[in-house]
């Protein structure tokens, strides 16, 4: 286990997010064509930063690939 969330064996469904998501996710098309950088996901403590990535990874590559 890497994180509270891979330790946790039940999620709250995951709400919201879309703009954030989607923004990522264009990242990670640019670094696939070449065009990699750096993000900053930076908010207040509890509000979902690791979550947010924890489902973009899922989504990316299949849960705790
Ligand atoms: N979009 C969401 N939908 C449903 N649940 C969420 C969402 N975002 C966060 N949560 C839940 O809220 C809790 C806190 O989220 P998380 O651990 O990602 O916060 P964090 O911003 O990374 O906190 P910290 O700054 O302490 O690292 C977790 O239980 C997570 O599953
Ligand atoms: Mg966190």
């Amino acid at each position: 286990m890497r994180s509270r969330l891979e330790a946790s064996d039940h999620l709250t469904p995951f709400v919201g997010r879309r703009i954030g998501a989607g923004l990522l996710l264009d990242c990670w098309s640019h670094a696939q064509e070449g065009r990699g950088g750096g993000v900053v996901v930076t908010a207040e403590p509890g509000i979902g930063k690791s979550r947010l990535l924890f489902t973009l990874h899922d989504r990316i590559h299949g849960r705790f690939a």
